[in-house]
């Protein structure tokens, strides 16, 4: 009775500590929702457990104590079979399970419907950018997705490796140059959540971060409509440097920048808009001074900001789209 008592004990104070304890961020796919049914399913056993191997340590130092003026030694007991077969057969049996019903999780979350849109994820020291292919190759910094409804994210990376996490959609897939990986996600909660690079990638690693936004379907037709809309004209249009806009927003500028002009407002590095200013300050022409930042940002680092962090690839960019990035970000002022 009292080995049970103690046994309930503990179990009531694990179990306190993993319902109290807001452990896992409140799930917001079908897929996270899978995993934190394997991780409840551990939990629980790991209480049942625990529980066990606290009662009987404790039962057994206070009803087997050393009393004073005893010093005699306890009784040779060597082996028990019983015991020793139970202790291998009980785990070996939970292990199993445990490993089937994972199994069943991670084939599930990597199933994907018929009924699904595709997003080409990229990634670049140090920022994400999303592609939607149905939608004439609409290109964004922040990835957003329809609820209810599968994406496959078809994931390259431009130059390291880094890991693509979004913690409420519960899943880490690495993003690796030179193959292509995927991950499967089913939104099921409206709202805007971090994504989160989660491989160390380099100085500007803590700072790769966008949103994922969740949105009603008929708001995210909408939101494809417009942006569409949007790239046409910037492309199209003859007037103030659209193609440079294309440009801006393909490279990913827009995600760590913000510039009136193209509408964003990121502030991993400086605020487009003062250009002019920062040139000043660098004591060069405004045209020169774009073109170096971009080509070679180490050059001059505005004050307040890290070396190191814009990437250094922009200088592979070809020549007509880098004249096309100077004037959108020179003629606008
Ligand atoms: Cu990309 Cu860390």
């Amino acid at each position: 009775m009292r080995l049970i008592a103690v046994g309930l004990g503990a179990a009531a104070v694990a179990t306190a500590v993993a319902l109290f304890v807001p452990w896992l961020p409140t799930p917001a796919s079908k897929q996270a929702d899978r995993i934190d049914f394997v991780f409840w399913f551990v939990t629980v056993i790991c209480i049942a457990i625990f529980a066990l191997v606290v009662a009987v340590i404790l039962y057994a130092v206070v009803r087997f104590r050393a009393r004073p003026d005893d010093d005699s030694d306890g009784a040779p007991i060597h082996g028990h079979t019983g015991l020793e077969i139970a202790w291998t057969a009980v785990p070996a049996i939970l292990v199993t399970v445990i490993a089937i019903v994972s199994a069943v999780a991670l084939a599930q979350n990597d199933r994907l419907p018929k009924r699904h849109i595709r997003v080409n994820v990229t990634a670049q020291q140090f920022a994400w950018t999303f592609q939607y292919p149905a939608s004439k190759g609409l290109t964004t910094s922040s990835l957003r997705l329809p609820l209810g409804e599968a994406v496959e994210l078809k994931m390259q990376s431009k130059d390291v490796i880094h890991s693509f996490w979004v913690p409420v959609f519960g899943q880490k897939e690495d993003v690796v140059p030179g193959i292509t990986t995927r991950l499967v996600i089913t939104p099921t909660r409206l709202g805007t959540f971090p994504v989160v690079c989660t491989e160390l990638c380099g100085e500007g690693h803590a700072l790769m971060r966008s949103q994922a936004i969740v949105m009603r379907p008929a708001a995210f037709a909408a939101w494809v409509k417009a942006a569409q809309q949007a790239a046409a004209k910037a492309t199209g249009g003859a007037s103030g440097g659209g193609p440079g806009l294309a440009v801006f927003n393909n490279q990913g500028c827009s995600a760590c920048h913000t510039y009136k002009p193209a509408g964003s407002s990121a502030t991993t590095g400086p605020d487009l808009d003062n250009l002019a200013a920062d040139a000043q300050r660098a004591g060069q022409p405004l045209d020169a001074f774009v073109r170096e930042s971009i080509v070679d940002p180490n050059a001059y680092i505005e004050k307040g900001y890290q070396p190191n962090i814009m990437p250094q690839t922009f200088k592979s960019l070809p020549k007509q789209q880098l004249d096309a990035l100077v004037q959108f970000l020179t003629g606008a002022k």
